[in-house]
């Protein structure tokens, strides 16, 4: 059921980081297999979506969107039957505007025809653009498209795509599971490329524009930090950074590189068990900063059974020591309701990357970590 889906944050892929509107059925065969072959899968990654561009130019005569002929010859009912052959889920993009951004058919006046059709398909997730909406109301836009989905009775992972320009973390819980906070991203570490709204931000500028507004997120509906660039041309430690600190924020962690080419350090990255099941924590809950100094971000994650995720980044261009002393630090007082007491409770510590235990509280963490790297931890009592 529709209010059922995105308990956890969606684990996918998307083509837009790489393919943009270059995409053809082959490559998603390719994805779906890679999905498999290279333990995406095992890890619980389950969504492949087309992004813009999979359509024809027109509708048809009459007003169907049309899958491109010659990217999809054997048309889009076909290919979803080859994902969920696999075992994995498929999933659309369209916009609630008159054309999608890459210019071709928009949903607008053709909501309940196109989720009708999607429907038919088998399409398991829609996402939802915003370009050429001049007029429209964002809540009313996609609460038109939320009621269509749910009158063709296949239930999609609707994701709002509206970059934040409506605040949508307001209103877009009941609306949809996931909504997008910022405009694109782009494969760097604090960088902004272009201009106002047309801007792309990099790793650190979207967490840093939107970790405030963590408690919109919750089971069922949650803030989307946008596809990861993960593979996509950063170091391996920035790579590493970036996947745990999405999956500290809770964030769906939809990949957007070529994962059919990608190196052993980037699958190692991605499927990483101990850092998804961070993301994937039954809570919910979106992580906060706890303090930035010396160098130094230190986010928390409140887990299930008074399990902790905590994420020391290394900000700065040097290799630095961490020594972290639990009895002076007051780690979230109250999050979410909930307090990390290293005073009262004794915890055991797991470095997710290295997968493998560091000590306990009872001791200062102390660890090496090198520029823009990261030390994730979990602890447990
Ligand atoms: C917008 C979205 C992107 C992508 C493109 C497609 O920019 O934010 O994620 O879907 O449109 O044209």
């Amino acid at each position: 059921k529709f209010e059922e889906l995105a308990q956890t944050p969606p684990l996918g892929w998307n083509s837009w980081n790489t393919f943009a509107t270059d995409i053809n059925e082959e490559l998603v065969k390719g994805i779906a297999d890679a999905f498999v072959r290279d333990g995406y899968k095992e890890a619980g990654y389950e969504y492949i979506v087309l992004d813009d561009g999979w359509m024809s130019r027109e509708r048809d005569e009459n007003g169907n969107l049309v899958a491109d002929p010659e990217k999809f010859p054997s048309g889009m009912k076909a290919l979803a039957d080859y994902v969920h052959s696999k075992g994995l889920k498929f999933g659309l993009y369209n916009c609630a505007g008159s054309k999608t951004c890459a210019g071709y058919p928009g949903s607008r006046g053709y909501e309940y025809q196109d989720a009708r059709l999607y429907a038919s398909w088998g399409i398991d997730y829609l996402k939802y653009d915003w370009c050429n909406t001049s007029k429209l109301n964002a809540e009313g836009a996609y609460m038109t498209m939320r009621d269509a989905i749910y009158a063709a009775g296949n239930p999609m992972v609707f994701s709002i795509c509206e970059w934040g320009d409506n605040d949508p973390w307001k209103w877009g819980k009941d609306v949809g599971h996931i909504w997008r906070v910022t405009g694109d991203i782009i494969n760097c570490w604090d960088c902004e490329v272009g201009h106002g709204s047309w801007s792309s931000w990099g790793v650190w500028k979207i967490i840093n524009m939107r970790k405030d507004i963590r408690k919109a997120s919750g089971p069922g509906h949650f803030n989307d930090f946008d596809m990861m660039e993960v593979g996509n041309g950063m170091t391996d430690a920035e790579d590493r950074t970036h996947f745990a600190m999405w999956s500290m924020l809770a964030s769906p962690l939809i990949l957007g590189n070529d994962i059919r080419s990608a190196s052993k350090e980037t699958i190692k990255t991605l499927t990483n068990k101990g850092v998804i099941a961070v993301n994937q924590d039954k809570l919910g809950i979106q992580g906060l900063r706890f303090t930035n100094a010396d160098g130094f971000e230190i986010w928390v994650k409140p887990l299930t059974n008074d399990e902790w995720a905590m994420t020391f980044v290394n900000m700065t261009d040097t290799v630095k020591q961490i020594d972290f002393d639990w009895n002076h630090h007051e780690i979230g007082d109250d999050i979410n309701g909930l307090r990390l007491d290293t005073k009262k409770n004794t915890y055991k510590i797991k470095d997710l990357f290295n997968n493998k235990s560091i000590g306990t509280t009872t001791n200062n963490l102390k660890s090496t970590i090198a520029s823009h790297d990261v030390l994730m931890i979990r602890l447990k009592k």
